[in-house]
C-alpha cells in the first residue's frame, strides 16, 4: 500500500499530465481571466497594473522593461521556471516576501497546471494570437 500511495502523491505534487484538462492551454486561458485585470499576454501585450507575462517561463524575475516593480521582486534574483512559478501562484508572499501583487493565491493544482500550459504557449516573441 505504501508503494502505491507514494507515486500518486508525487504525481499530484508535480502536476502530472493526468491532472490536466484535455486542452490545458484552453483551460489555462479561461483560468487566466483571474489574472487578466492586471496582466496581459500575446502580441502587443504591455505592462499595466502588473507586468506583461510573455515568455515568463525562463525570464528573470522583475525584468519586464516597462514595469515599475517592487524592490522585493526587483532583487528576487531568480529565473521563473515551472516550479517557482507554481509556488508563486499558490502563495505569492511565500516565494517573494514583500511583493506588491495583490492576489490571494490559487488553491487548485489543476488550475495552476493549466495556467502554466497557457503561459508556456506565450513565449517572448509570440508566434501568433491566441
Ligand atoms: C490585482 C492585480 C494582479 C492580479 C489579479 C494578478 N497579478 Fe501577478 N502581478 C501583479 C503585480 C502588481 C506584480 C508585480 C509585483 C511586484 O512588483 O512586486 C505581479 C507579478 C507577477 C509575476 C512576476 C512577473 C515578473 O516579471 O517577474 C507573475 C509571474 C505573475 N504576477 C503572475 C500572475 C498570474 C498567473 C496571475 C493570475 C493567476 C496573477 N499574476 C494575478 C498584479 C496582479
Amino acid at each position: 500500500m505504501k508503494s502505491r500511495l507514494l507515486p500518486a502523491c508525487l504525481a499530484l505534487s508535480l502536476a502530472a499530465p493526468a491532472l490536466q484538462a484535455a486542452d490545458p492551454v484552453a483551460a489555462g486561458k479561461a483560468a487566466f481571466q483571474r489574472c487578466a485585470n492586471c496582466h496581459q499576454v500575446g502580441p502587443g501585450a504591455r505592462s499595466n497594473f502588473g507586468p506583461q507575462l510573455n515568455g515568463i517561463l525562463g525570464r528573470r524575475a522583475g525584468s519586464a522593461a516597462d514595469f515599475d516593480y517592487s524592490p522585493a521582486l526587483k532583487k528576487a534574483g531568480f529565473v521563473w521556471n515551472e516550479k517557482n512559478l507554481a509556488a508563486f501562484l499558490r502563495d505569492p508572499d511565500e516565494v517573494v516576501p514583500g511583493n506588491k501583487m495583490r492576489f490571494w493565491g490559487l488553491r487548485s493544482e489543476r488550475q495552476i497546471a493549466d495556467l502554466l500550459a497557457y503561459l508556456r504557449a506565450h513565449p517572448a516573441a509570440p508566434a501568433g494570437a491566441r
